[in-house]
Parts: C-alpha cells; structure tokens; sequence
C-alpha cells in the first residue's frame, strides 16, 4: 500500500488500528515493554526471506517501506485451519485473557519461520529468547513455552516465499521519495540528507526513538532513517579487528562479537528482549550515550572505536571526511559526546582478542529479561604467570555517562591477581565512581554491586566453577 499521506513520526501500530482499522495487533504499553503489539517483518537477503519480529508500536511506519508484513490477522489459512503456532498454542493452553496472545503467536510465528529455514528444531532455550520481549500476566510462561517446542509437531504450514520474493523485489526496483521520510539507501545519500536537514530526526531501529514518540508526545516532521544504508549493514571482518556497521541490528551485532568472544552471547541476550534486539542497533545504543546502556561498559573493555562521518564541503566540492574516536573519550557528558551535529557514527570497531585474554561481561538488572540495567561492568585482562600485565574495565549506570575505570585498572596492572590484589580493586572501584539513587537500585547497592562483580571476575578468571548463573540455569 502507498504510504505517501501518512505522517513521517505515525507509529505501524496507530497506522494498522486507528487507520487501516486491523485491530488483531493489540497495544499494551506503547513502550517497546510488553510485546503485545508484535508483527513480523520481512525482507529479501540473498533471494530468501529474512524474517523479524518487531514492535509495532515504536516503529515509524515509514521504516518498514518495501518489506512483507505480517500481522497475526494473517495466520490462519484460508480453508479456516489454525497455523501450527496457534494450535499449538490451543493445546498446550497457552491463553487466558488472551490480550498478550496475538503478540506471543507474532513472536513465535517468526520463531517458526526462522527455524524452518535452518532446518532447527526448537528447543527451550531458543522458545525463551523468542518471546524474551513478551509479558503474560495471567498464563504463565510454561504453557507458551510448551507450545513454542510443540509447534512443529504440527502439520507444516511455511509461508510460499517466492511470489513475496518476488513482488519485493519488483518494489525494490522502483523508486518511491517522501521528503518527511528520508530512507537512503547508500552512505553518500546518508551523509547528504544529514548535511541539508540538520533539523531531522536522525533513526536507525527507532526502540528509543520510538518512545520519545509515543511517551514524550514529540512530534517529528521529518524523519532521517539509516537502516537501509547498504554499507552499513554488515559487518566487516578483518585480521585485527571486526567493524559493526550503524545498521546491523543488536542481535546481529552481540551474535558477530561472541564469534571471537564467545563469553558475550548470553550478556547479549541480557539486552532488551528479541524484538528490540532485532529492531535496534549498537551504533543506535552508542549514540544515544544513556549512562546505563548496556552494550559501551563492553565496548569501552574491548578497546572499540566509533567512526564518525559527514558530508562537508572543501573548495566548492561535497566529500566525505570521517574520524575515529575512542569510545572511552566519546562521551562528554550526561547524553553529551563528541558527535557534531552533521556526523553520523557509522561503524564500530572492535580490537579482536590477542592470545590471553580472558573478559567478564555482568549485567545486574530487576528481571533477567526485557529489563534495564542498574548496574553493567565488564572486564579484559591480560595475564602473565598470574600477574596482570593489562585491564580494561567499563561500567554503566554508575556515572553521568559509561565510563572506564582507569583508577581501577592502574591498582591492578603489574598485580598478582589474587585476593589481596581484588580487595585492593574493590576498593579503588568503590571509591572511583559516585552512583545516584534512583528507581532501579540506591547508589548504595550500586556502589557495593561494583566491588561484588569484581569479585565474580576474580572467581570466574581464577578458575573457580559454579559461580555463573547462566551454567546454573
Ligand atoms: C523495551 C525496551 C528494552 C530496552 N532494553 C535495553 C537494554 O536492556 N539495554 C540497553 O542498553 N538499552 C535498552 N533499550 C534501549 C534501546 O533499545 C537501545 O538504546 C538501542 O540500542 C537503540 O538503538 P536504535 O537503533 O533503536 O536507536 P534509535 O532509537 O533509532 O536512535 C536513538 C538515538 O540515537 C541516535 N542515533 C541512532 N543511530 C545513530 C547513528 N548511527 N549515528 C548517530 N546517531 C544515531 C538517534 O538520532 C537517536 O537520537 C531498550 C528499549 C526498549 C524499548
Ligand atoms: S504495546 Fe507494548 S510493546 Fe508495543
Ligand atoms: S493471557 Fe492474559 S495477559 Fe497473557
């Protein structure tokens, strides 16, 4: 359908209820919070659909311009049958009140498809990450987890891909402008469109911009969307180091990092629940610059650089100029940093490991999933023969901005790391960081929380078993 009467800041959500008057897709919180608004998207990578589950409740629905929606409306096939999710989800009763249902069976619904492409059985693990962005407030998890597993013992019912595939890919070919919704399509568009409409709002997957939306009640009249930068949307692996683009989504990006660094896949599932993860993005998580975001304690541990770009004139002549900051210098105070106000931060790179290393990422948050930190702190060390000949420790939600404990790491580097050298850190930790109170926990806790999870490094760094929560799950 054209899009082109419809207001760039209109969420998908308002569009599919208010407008087009499809009510399945229900709204909950309006917040990215309760996944009862969820819908599948899908788009054409390499010939086959790539499907995701977002929230259409934050996301602009300019931003899914060229892309196969599917609503929970759109399940049930045509002689009247349930789709396996949902009959799953009948006999496994997966429903009471039934207003988190459309949301639980959109999530699951991407589950099935997914995994039917891999050729994947589901498993609970994977049946827990997919409705990780869900809240059911009177079924109970285990019967919707139950049908997760159950669903494929259904009679198979995948979506026919090739007439999608292909009606995509003859709306990829043509050319559709909106001047309120810039959706450019290579850097150099980007980077323009930043230079001559300093005023817009900048997006990438919109799970912080989308709530200024709908809670902040801000109007955007014009809108700047980066997730369809080709470039931008990979991630480049090189010898000495990985380069996320400002596009890849978060899920993507934490997936790339545990390649190298496979300690960083269950902190990665830590953040948010599956459809912000599939939504946002680490570069949109860096810029934004929120003092308990999760992915920079990391990031600033790992040694990352962000790369700035813009499109500036030099004798007459557009180019493009770019700068690398390091991260731990990026920030310059609350929600403050170095990016001007033409630049995009279009990459982020990641020192690979060197032989040695050991890291330690935590996340202490009220719930395990869809929740936001109180206290982040993560940790790269080099040993030799026990000693320290290195540390890197960021920390987020202790400080205006996420910080790097460089006093910290000055106590350790040429230490023994034993137990007299961790309460020596502990201490410096404590003191070197002044956390506010606030709704997440007291600045009390957080402070004690800093000097508790290096104590966690040291255990899980000296070899001692059974301290990580994740193995006792
Ligand atoms: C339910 C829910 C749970 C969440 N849980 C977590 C969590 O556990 N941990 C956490 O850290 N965050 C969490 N968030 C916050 C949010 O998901 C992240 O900050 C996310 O990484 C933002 O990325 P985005 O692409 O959606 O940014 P957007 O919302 O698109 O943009 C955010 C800001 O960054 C700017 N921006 C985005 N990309 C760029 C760029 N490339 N260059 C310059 N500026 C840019 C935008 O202009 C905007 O000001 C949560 C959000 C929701 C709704
Ligand atoms: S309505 Fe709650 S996540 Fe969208
Ligand atoms: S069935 Fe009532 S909220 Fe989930």
């Amino acid at each position: 359908m054209n899009l082109s009467n419809v207001p760039p800041d209109r969420t998908l959500l308002d569009l599919l209820r208010e407008d087009l008057r499809l009510t399945a897709t229900k709204e909950g919180c309006a917040a990215g919070d309760c996944g009862a608004c969820t819908v599948v998207l899908a788009e054409t990578v390499d010939g086959t659909l790539r499907y995701r589950a977002v929230n259409s409740c934050i996301k602009p629905a300019h931003a899914i311009d060229g892309m196969a929606l599917w609503t929970v409306a759109d399940l049930a096939q045509s002689n009247g049958a349930l789709h396996p999710v949902q009959q799953a989800m009948v006999e496994c009763h997966g429903s009471q009140c039934g207003f988190c249902t459309p949301g639980f069976v959109m999530s699951l619904f991407a589950l099935y498809q997914r995994s039917v492409a891999q050729g994947h059985k589901v498993d609970t693990h994977a049946a827990q990450q997919a409705v990780s962005g869900n809240l059911c407030r009177c079924t109970g998890y285990r019967p919707i987890v139950q049908a997760a597993c159950q669903m494929q013992r259904q009679p198979a019912h995948a979506v026919d891909e090739a007439p999608i595939v292909s009606a995509l890919q003859a709306l990829a070919a043509t050319t559709r402008t909106n001047p309120d919704y810039l959706l450019p399509t290579n850097l150099a568009a980007l980077l323009q469109a930043r230079a001559h409409h300093p005023q817009a709002q900048l997006i990438a997957g919109a799970t912080d911009a989308g709530l200024w939306l709908t809670q902040g009640l801000r109007r955007m009249p014009q809108i700047i969307d980066l997730s369809r930068v080709a470039e931008l949307r990979r991630v480049e692996h090189y010898p000495h180091h990985i380069a996320i683009g400002a596009a890849v989504n978060l899920q993507d990006a934490f997936e790339a990092l545990a390649r190298d660094r496979p300690v960083i896949a269950p902190f990665g599932e830590r953040f948010a629940g599956w459809p912000v993860r599939q939504s946002g993005t680490m570069g949109g998580n860096v810029a934004n610059g929120s003092p308990i975001g999760d992915s920079m304690p990391l990031l600033i541990a790992l040694g990352a650089q962000v790369v700035l770009m813009a499109w500036r004139k030099r004798r007459g002549l557009g180019h493009i100029v770019h700068r690398h900051v390091p991260l731990d210098r990026f920030y310059t105070g609350y929600r403050q940093s170095l990016l001007a106000a033409d630049e995009v931060l279009c990459w982020i790179v990641v020192p690979r490991p060197k032989p040695g290393e050991w890291l330690g990422a935590y996340k202490v948050s009220k719930r395990m999933e869809d929740d936001i930190s109180a206290v982040c702190l993560a940790m790269q060390l080099h040993m030799d023969e026990g000693r320290i000949t290195a540390a890197r420790i960021g920390a987020g939600g202790v400080a205006a901005t996420p910080a790097r404990a460089v006093q910290t790491e000055a106590a350790l580097v040429g230490q023994e790391w034993n137990e007299d050298s961790l309460q020596h850190a502990q201490a410096a930790i404590e003191q070197e960081f002044s956390p506010l109170s606030d709704l997440r926990a007291s600045a009390h806790y957080r402070r004690q929380l800093l000097g508790q999870l290096l104590q966690r490094a040291w255990l899980e760094s000296t070899g001692h078993s059974g301290v990580r929560l994740e193995d006792l799950a």
